[in-house]
C-alpha cells in the first residue's frame, strides 16, 4: 500500500495536459491505479485523478460503490478506473443540454468549497487497465464526479469553473457542523 502526495493547487503540474496511456496491462499501470486507489481511499476521497500525484498521464479513478463519508447524500458510483477518456453531453427529454450547479471540493484544494456548473448528462468512453473500452451514460452526481475528475487531465481545478464567487468559500465556514475532515 503506497499512499502518495496530493498536489495542491499553484503546483504546475497540476495545470499540465495529461499524456494519453499508450501501454495498457502493464506493471506500471497497475501499479499507478493500485497507489491512486490506496491515496483516494486514504483521504475519503470521491475520486483521484494521475496528475495530481504528479504522473502526467490520463488516467482518473472516481466511485466506491459505497457511500462516502465526505459525500454521505450523494448517490453511489461504481468503483470505476478510466483512460484516455473522452466526455460527450448529451441532451434531456426536452432535446436540451443543460447544465446544473452544485457544491465541489477537491483534495488538490484542500478546506474549500465552490458551487460549479456541469452537464447534468454526458456520455464518457475510455479504457479499462487492460485496454478494454468503456462506456457510460449517466447523470446528476456521477456525470459530476467525471468531470471533475477529467477536468484534472486538461489542468483545470474547479475554481477554474466556478462563476459565482459568492459561492466559494471554506468548508467549515461554508457548511458549519457538516462532519467532513478538516483537509477536505
Ligand atoms: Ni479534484
Amino acid at each position: 500500500m503506497t499512499v502518495r502526495e496530493i498536489l495542491k493547487m499553484g503546483d504546475p503540474r497540476l495545470l499540465r495536459v495529461a499524456q494519453p496511456v499508450t501501454q495498457f496491462d502493464s506493471d506500471e499501470l497497475h501499479l499507478l491505479i493500485t497507489d491512486l486507489l490506496d491515496t483516494m481511499h486514504a483521504a475519503d476521497g470521491a475520486g483521484l485523478a494521475a496528475p495530481q500525484i504528479g504522473v502526467d498521464l490520463q488516467v482518473v479513478i472516481f466511485g466506491s460503490g459505497l457511500p462516502n463519508p465526505r459525500y454521505p447524500q450523494a448517490p453511489l458510483v461504481p468503483r470505476t478506473v478510466l483512460i484516455n477518456p473522452t466526455i460527450t453531453p448529451l441532451a434531456d427529454a426536452d432535446g436540451l443540454v443543460t447544465e446544473l450547479e452544485d457544491w465541489e471540493g477537491c483534495l488538490s484544494v484542500p478546506g474549500l468549497r465552490g458551487k460549479v456548473p456541469r452537464f447534468a448528462r454526458i456520455r464518457y468512453t475510455g479504457f479499462d487497465p487492460f485496454g478494454d473500452p468503456l462506456t457510460r451514460v449517466v447523470e446528476g452526481f456521477h456525470a459530476r464526479v467525471v468531470q471533475h475528475e477529467c477536468d484534472h487531465l486538461i489542468g483545470k481545478l474547479y475554481p477554474m469553473r466556478v462563476r459565482d464567487f459568492s459561492q466559494f468559500g471554506f468548508t467549515e465556514v461554508l457548511f458549519p457542523g457538516l462532519d467532513a475532515p478538516a483537509d477536505d
